[in-house]
């Protein structure tokens, strides 16, 4: 069968009070990517002619809109009627057109599809999906006549009023909908505001009147039907798109430890055979090879890991960590990183904008930046790279097989050739040639008899 083709509406330009945010409830996001991206993303997979979104001027929503979708600004009324008729002149009358709202996150395509397909099989003006499998409080109530059809919609955002009966209905109205454009347009200019916001759910009735029919379909995805109105349910939104995340992934192989303790964004990617342990924070952009131990605690943003890494305790951003290579316990590895094969970062080092060689160690307590580190050069204790001299940045050249001793500061520009070798407390100045060695310390004085005299001197004091 030949795909329906349809336009798809997203609703994106309500209040959302209830998030108490500055930020637009659409913006706000979920698993790395706003509420928004994620219906959009379902309108697409499902094949939607043309996307456009309803948005707020000044709300910030519409520079934040994907390529490709179109936008239209919500300037007169309230309420998702009002929102509705902005789009008057963009809708196409010869297609139906797909209603989604923008804070429903975890509508899917299967869910957009079945409704277009319901929605030319009935030759209903209106089709609507419906849940009884929600808490059904603030949603639209579905009241049914007696032969099934839909009468009207009773809102229930502000619940005081509205009869027991109508609060007893458990059939709720998700907010999805396909819609003839021509009957929607004529009965929406109909509707009159109620609080202040011209309803988009007032159309139902009035469809009915004009001896429209109006279809309603119960769904079965309770993850399509919820709404995001709180923070709260923002949370439950998250955690049902996380555990999505996190249940492919084991699929293809990925052992979580402690998955309700792993925070993960879309497009992560992870090899098999790897274990993540608990507390791990794994930011969208983020590609972690086969075998590698990642965690407890450790937070990657847009890192590239080889396989068979470990990395225990460590946050990692913008940087490369290739095959075989250890971060941590205790490492920052900062923009610009590249962790070379089979290297060591060790407990408290602090690495950035730096290319650690081959098998090149740096095990405890320093900071590396703007740095190249040559192959199985090691990198003492406490090195520091004296990087910035107040004005500019400069780099610092360990050569391949280079010994720093502890407690060696690195005043940049400065290259130590080739197997050379720097002794403890050094602070290098200068260049070092291969194979040398290079000491720049004060010589140690040793006062003999000092103590005894220093003490002679407070006891005639006394
Ligand atoms: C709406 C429905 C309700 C349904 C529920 C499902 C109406 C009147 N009520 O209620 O029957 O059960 O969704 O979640 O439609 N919006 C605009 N412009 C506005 C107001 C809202 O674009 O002026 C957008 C919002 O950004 C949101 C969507 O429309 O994405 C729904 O608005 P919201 O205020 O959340 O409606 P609900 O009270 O949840
Ligand atoms: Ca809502």
């Amino acid at each position: 069968m030949a795909p329906i083709p349809f336009d798809c509406l997203i609703l994106a330009a309500g209040q959302g009070t209830r998030m108490r945010s500055r930020l637009a409830k659409v913006l706000h996001p979920l698993c790395g990517r706003p509420m928004l991206w994620w219906v959009v993303e379902a309108a697409r997979a499902a094949g939607a002619a043309r996307i456009a979104c309803v948005v707020r001027p000044g709300s910030g929503v519409g520079e934040r809109l994907p390529a490709g979708v179109e936008e239209i600004e919500q300037r007169v009324g309230e309420g998702t009627g009002a929102a509705v008729l902005a789009a008057r002149e963009w809708a196409d009358r010869e297609r139906p057109l797909v209603l989604l709202s923008g804070d429903h996150p975890l509508v899917s395509a299967e869910v957009v599809r079945a409704l277009v397909a319901e929605h030319a099989e009935s030759g209903a003006a209106a089709t609507l999906l419906t849940s009884d499998e929600l808490d059904p409080s603030g949603y639209g109530r579905v009241v049914r006549g007696a032969d099934g059809s839909v009468e009207r919609i009773v809102e229930t955002k502000h619940s005081e009023g509205v009869p027991d009966e109508i609060l007893a209905i458990r059939e709720v109205n998700i907010g999805i909908y396909a819609f003839r454009p021509e009957p929607l347009f004529a009965a929406l200019e109909r509707v009159r505001e109620e609080r202040g916001e011209r309803y988009l759910t007032a159309v139902f009735p009035l469809l009915a009147s004009a001896g429209e029919r109006v279809a309603a379909v119960p769904t079965t995805d309770v993850a399509a039907a919820f709404g995001v109105n709180t923070r709260v349910d923002l949370m439950r939104a998250e955690a049902v798109a996380r555990e999505r995340l996190i249940e492919r992934l084991a699929l293809a192989g990925v052992t979580f430890e402690a998955p309700q303790a792993t925070v993960i964004e879309v497009d992560v990617e992870i090899g098999p055979d790897t274990v993540i342990g608990a507390g791990c924070t794994l930011r969208a952009g983020t590609r972690v090879g086969s075998d590698c131990r990642i965690g407890p605690c450790a937070t990657l943003e847009r890192a590239r890991v080889g396989d068979g890494v470990t990395i225990e305790h460590a946050r990692l951003v913008d940087c490369e960590v290739h095959d075989g290579a250890t971060v941590g316990p205790f490492a920052y590895l900062r923009p610009g990183t590249v962790v070379r094969a089979g290297a060591k970062i060790g407990t408290f080092v602090e690495v950035k904008n730096a290319d650690i060689g081959e098998r090149a160690k740096v095990p405890h307590l320093s900071y590396l930046g703007d740095a190249e580190v040559g192959a199985d050069a090691n990198v003492a204790a406490g090195n520091i790279t004296a990087n910035y001299d107040g004005r500019a940045k400069h780099r610092t050249v360990i050569g391949p097989r280079v010994r720093t001793g502890v407690d060696t500061a690195f005043v940049a520009p400065v290259t130590i050739g080739e197997g050379a070798y720097t002794g403890a407390g050094s602070v290098i100045t200068k260049d070092v040639p291969p194979g040398a060695l290079a000491i720049a310390r004060a010589r140690q004085r040793n006062v003999e008899g000092w103590v005894e005299r220093f003490h002679g001197r407070d006891d005639k004091k006394a």
